[in-house]
């Protein structure tokens, strides 16, 4: 079971990009190594870097070619290296084009609709954009054809389940549709497309996928591969830091929250002292580094950006997950992850 791209079989898994600092190069050049495709996250990247506060665009730029250059190492040239480059932040394009220089393989991009994805790579970017509903995924290609007469090579459709940042409108929207029945609608326009426009688009499913079984009936519904977060961040591979790792170990599914994201988004999260506190109280931002498009630092609860950061570093914080988390309750590694999923 393996899709041909890029001149290489690799297996049809791809591992989401989780931001800050969870899928860095040990992740993603773990995952390629195992023939899979590995994404590093790029928001807040440069996280650790000295001059982050002061310069955080300088800072990012460096460390994407830093943790590519490290994957690209631990890989040993198995598997595809992508980056996931979120449409709301504000250096979304210049972002985009360092990526295109530093030749990662693909670029997914969801956290808003990636309109203009297409004139910021070149012909040898594989593009996939992260989409929750047919009308969002329809919207781009109408404007990608027209604008740049250029398709998506890889579709994620996004369920409810999914960890981090939700392109759902609130919970209500959250509660409409199963992952299953996004995947069959977008499956049917995807098909159209494909066959009028003679290009293959792999269409992958992303959320709350926990077992080969999930695989294989989201598999009938015609998907080509599946795109897996939380469990791969209790890997010991995993660049998160050990205290983010066991806060999703401890945490039942029963301890996640839906939460209003300071970004102005939804969010999936576990429900820890840190979003007890933020009920409570509103926290200013250490300094502000105006990372987000849609965020408004004089009216936030907390920053998102310390938040983040602070749960990289194992310092309390924001901890995003996805659903169905009862299972995931001890360290495992990268290759036990993939095989879980990927054996027959
Ligand atoms: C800690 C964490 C951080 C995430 N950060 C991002 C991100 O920066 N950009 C993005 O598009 N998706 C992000 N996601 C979503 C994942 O890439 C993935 O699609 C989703 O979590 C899949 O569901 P699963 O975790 O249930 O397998 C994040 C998810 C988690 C759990």
């Amino acid at each position: 079971m393996q899709i041909n791209i890029k001149e290489k079989e690799i297996l049809p898994l791809m591992q989401g990009g989780m931001g800050v600092g969870i899928s860095l190069s040990n992740l993603a050049g773990n995952v390629a190594k195992e023939n899979a495709i590995g994404v590093i996250s790029a928001v807040n990247i440069g996280y650790q870097e000295e001059d982050f506060l002061d310069n955080p665009l300088i800072a990012n730029i460096r460390s994407l070619e830093k943790e590519l250059l490290k994957a690209r190492e631990i890989a040993n040239n198995k598997g595809l290296i992508g980056v996931n480059i979120m449409c709301a932040i504000n250096d979304y394009e210049k972002m985009v084009k360092e990526a295109v220089r530093l030749k990662y393989d693909i670029i997914i991009s969801g956290a808003g609709l990636p309109l203009n994805l297409p004139e910021l790579v070149d012909e040898n970017t594989l593009i996939a954009p992260i989409v929750s509903s047919k009308r969002a995924i329809s919207l781009i290609i109408k404007t990608w054809l027209k604008r740049y007469n250029r398709l998506p090579d890889f579709v994620i459709a996004e369920g409810p389940l999914a960890g981090g940042h939700l392109g759902f409108k609130n919970i209500d929207d959250l509660e409409k549709k199963s992952l299953e029945e996004i995947v069959i609608e977008i499956k049917d326009y995807l098909k159209e497309i494909e066959e009028k426009y003679k290009k293959k688009i792999y269409l992958f499913a992303a959320g709350g996928i926990r077992t080969k079984e999930d695989r294989k009936r989201l598999m009938k519904l015609g998907i080509d591969g599946i795109q897996i977060g939380t469990p791969f961040i209790v890997t010991r591979e995993c660049d998160a830091s050990s205290n983010f790792k066991s806060e999703i170990i401890n945490a039942k599914s029963s301890d996640i929250k839906i939460i209003n994201s300071p970004v102005g988004m939804i969010a999936r999260a576990i429900n820890n002292d840190f979003i007890k506190n933020t009920e409570k109280n509103r926290i200013p931002s250490r300094k502000c580094i105006n990372c987000i498009k849609t965020c408004n630092k004089n009216t936030i609860p907390y920053c998102i950006t310390d938040a983040l950061n602070d749960s990289a570093m194992g310092k309390g914080g924001l901890v995003f997950t996805g659903d169905n988390i009862d299972s995931l309750d001890k360290i495992t590694n990268v290759k036990e992850v993939i095989s879980r999923f990927m054996e027959e």
